[in-house]
């Protein structure tokens, strides 16, 4: 585990069209503006950020996130609600996941409400637009704390 938390934080399919994309609903900010966000948010800690609108790219990056982060933050955006081997993926990893939304998909449509991510995130935000993902970082820090305080007294 490396001394400074390492923090990818993974953005799923559409989520490169944040600003244009639906504003009433994902708001006028960018990926670049959630992305410096969470930079501020991450206070010195590295953050891994990346994008993509290909399954099995996001899935690669779980793969490169098992192997170098301390946490994962994730949204998944539409994938949440459909893949079955993005699930798989995670259940493969030992860090710590917090799952991330800028909309709250509980309160849109019944599709939306099933989620392959939060079985294996150990917790859910959501609905805050930007904010959810600086509110993701920051708890994402603090379990990122206590899982290397937990490693470390497995060692002992
Ligand atoms: C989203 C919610 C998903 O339902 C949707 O498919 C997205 C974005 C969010 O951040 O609110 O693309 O993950």
């Amino acid at each position: 585990m490396p001394e400074t938390p390492v923090l990818y934080v993974l953005n799923g399919p559409n989520l490169n069209l944040l600003g244009v994309r639906e504003p009433a609903i994902y708001g006028h900010e960018t990926l670049a503006d959630v992305q410096a966000l969470c930079e501020q948010a991450a206070d010195g800690a590295v953050v891994v950020f990346r994008q993509t609108n290909h399954e099995g790219e996001l899935i690669e990056q779980i793969h490169e996130a098992r192997e170098k982060a301390s946490v994962l933050v994730i949204n998944a955006a539409g994938y949440t609600h459909t893949s079955v081997a993005l699930l798989d993926a995670l259940r493969t990893l030992t860090i710590p996941i917090v799952e991330c939304h800028l909309s709250n998909p509980a309160a849109r449509e019944r599709f939306r409400h099933r989620s392959f991510v939060s079985p294996v995130a150990t917790g859910v935000v959501s609905g805050f637009g930007p904010f959810s993902y600086e509110l993701a970082v920051k708890a994402a820090l603090r379990l990122a704390q206590e899982h290397r305080a937990t490693a470390d007294r497995s060692v002992q």
